[in-house]
């Protein structure tokens, strides 16, 4: 069964994204004491950017954490990112890192806590990819 991941710190924007999708999802803890979610299944990634001014640190170490089980990035299937356009280049930037690193499409990024176009295009975007990865 197809299935979302996210990651979402204090201020909770990708947490209020994933609400309104409204999509069964794994919340990556925010806690390094905090269980990770056990994944076997193909699922997207969605995750938020924290980077420096110079792109660094923009995945969060719990993210990569969870993505160290080789096991479980075995079953990553693609990723949306969120950020702030006020970084400019750096723009969602967590997308591109893990993009790169696991070798799968960066399929979407979105502002916040994103907009009605955003969670319209994220739903239907979904299930496109799930009926082509089937
Ligand atoms: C310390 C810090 C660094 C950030 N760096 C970036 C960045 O490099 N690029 C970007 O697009 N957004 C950046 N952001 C914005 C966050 O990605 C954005 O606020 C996001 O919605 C946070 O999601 P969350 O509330 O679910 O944790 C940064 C935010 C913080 C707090």
């Amino acid at each position: 069964m197809a299935q979302l991941v996210y990651f979402s710190s204090a201020s909770g924007n990708t947490h209020r994204f994933i609400e309104k999708l409204g999509s069964p999802a794994f919340r990556i803890p925010r806690h390094k004491s905090e269980a990770l979610p056990y994944v076997r299944a193909p699922f997207v990634l969605i995750l938020p950017t924290y980077a420096d001014g110079e792109g660094r640190g923009a995945v969060h170490s719990q993210v990569i954490r969870f993505l160290n089980d080789a096991p479980t990035r075995s079953f990553l299937k693609g990723v949306i990112a969120s950020g702030n356009r006020n970084f400019g280049a750096y723009f969602a930037h967590a997308g591109d890192v893990v993009s790169k690193k696991c070798g799968v499409p960066l399929l979407y990024r979105f502002e916040l806590a994103g907009t009605d176009t955003d969670l319209h295009r994220v739903q239907h975007g979904m299930t496109e990819f799930w009926k082509r990865q089937s």
